[in-house]
C-alpha cells in the first residue's frame, strides 16, 4: 500500500486536495462525468473546505460530478452527526454542485433501514458505471479511518464485512448502539481511486496494525482490484510506523 507522511493536517489536507481535483479531472475528461464518495468525521472537514476555495473551487467542473457518502448515521439531515450535514456546510453549500447529483444517504429513515440500504443501492446501480463483477465504480472513493480500524461504517467483527451481495449495508455500530448505513467492501474495492486521509496519533496503532502488520482490519481490507489506493497519515497517524513512516514522504506536497 503507497502512502505518505505530512507534517500536520493542514499540509495533508493541502497535498489531499491536490489529488482529489486530479482525480475528479481526470474522470471527467475521461468519461464526462464523476462519482465520488465523500467520508464522514471530523478529518475530511479541512480537505472539503480547501476544495471549496481556489485554485479547487474554479478547477473542479463541480456542475458534473456526483456526491455519494460511504456511510451515513441513522440521525436526520441537519443532525450535527450527519456526515451529509458536514459536507453540506464545509463543501456542498460552497461550489456550483446540481442538487440532483447530490445523493444523501437516506439513513434518517432509521425505521426501516434495510429498507433504505436497498433504496440507495438502487441510486448507486442507476447512477454509476458498472466496475468489476457488476460493482458500482466510483471514481473516488474517500476513506478515514477510527482508533479500532474501522472505515465508512465497517467495524471490526461486524457480519458487514462479509457482505458480499448488497452494496449497501445497514448496522449497528459500538457508539452508543447508534444504527448507520454503509457502502459494502466489494463497492469500495471496485473504485478506480481510495484516498484514505488519516490524523492523529490516536489512530497510531490502527495505522501501524494495518500499515505495517497488514492486520485484516476493516481499514485494511480495503483493496481496490483495479484501482489506486492512497493513504494519505500526518505525522501522528504514522509515528508509530517505525523507518518506513520516516522514509515516506510527500509523494505530492505541491
Ligand atoms: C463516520 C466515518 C468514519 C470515520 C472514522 C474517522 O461516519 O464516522 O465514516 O469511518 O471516517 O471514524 O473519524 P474521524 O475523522 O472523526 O477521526
Amino acid at each position: 500500500m503507497q502512502f505518505a507522511v505530512y507534517p500536520d493536517p493542514d499540509s495533508l489536507s493541502v497535498a489531499a486536495a491536490t489529488r482529489v481535483s486530479a482525480a475528479i479531472v481526470a474522470a471527467v475528461e475521461a468519461r464526462g462525468e464523476a462519482a465520488v464518495a465523500l467520508a464522514g468525521g471530523s478529518t475530511p472537514r479541512r480537505l472539503y473546505e480547501r476544495l471549496a476555495l481556489p485554485p479547487h473551487h474554479d478547477r473542479i467542473p463541480w456542475s458534473v460530478v456526483d456526491f455519494f457518502w460511504g456511510d451515513e448515521r441513522a440521525v436526520p439531515a441537519d443532525d450535527p452527526e450527519s456526515n451529509y450535514r458536514m459536507a453540506r456546510e464545509t463543501l456542498l453549500d460552497h461550489i456550483p454542485v446540481r442538487p440532483e447529483r447530490i445523493h444523501r444517504m437516506p439513513a434518517d429513515r432509521d425505521a426501516d433501514l434495510e429498507e433504505a440500504a436497498r433504496a440507495h443501492a438502487g441510486v448507486l446501480r442507476a447512477t454509476l458505471p458498472a466496475g468489476n463483477g457488476g460493482w458500482p465504480r466510483f471514481d473516488l472513493v474517500l476513506l478515514g479511518m477510527g482508533e479500532d480500524g474501522h472505515t465508512a461504517s465497517l467495524f471490526p467483527g461486524d457480519p458487514a464485512l462479509d457482505e458480499m451481495d448488497s452494496r449497501v449495508a445497514a448496522v449497528e455500530t459500538p457508539y452508543r448502539g447508534t444504527r448507520r448505513l454503509t457502502l459494502t467492501l466489494p463497492v469500495l474495492n471496485a473504485a478506480a481511486v481510495v484516498l484514505f486521509l488519516v490524523v492523529g496519533g490516536d489512530k497510531a496503532e490502527a495505522t501501524r496494525r494495518v500499515l505495517a502488520d497488514r492486520e485484516p482490519l476493516p481499514a485494511g481490507r480495503v483493496q481496490p482490484e483495479s484501482g489506486q489506493l492512497f493513504w494519505m497519515l500526518d505525522a501522528g497517524a504514522a509515528r508509530l510506523l517505525g523507518k518506513a513512516g520516516e522514509a515516506a514522504n510527500p509523494a505530492d506536497s505541491a
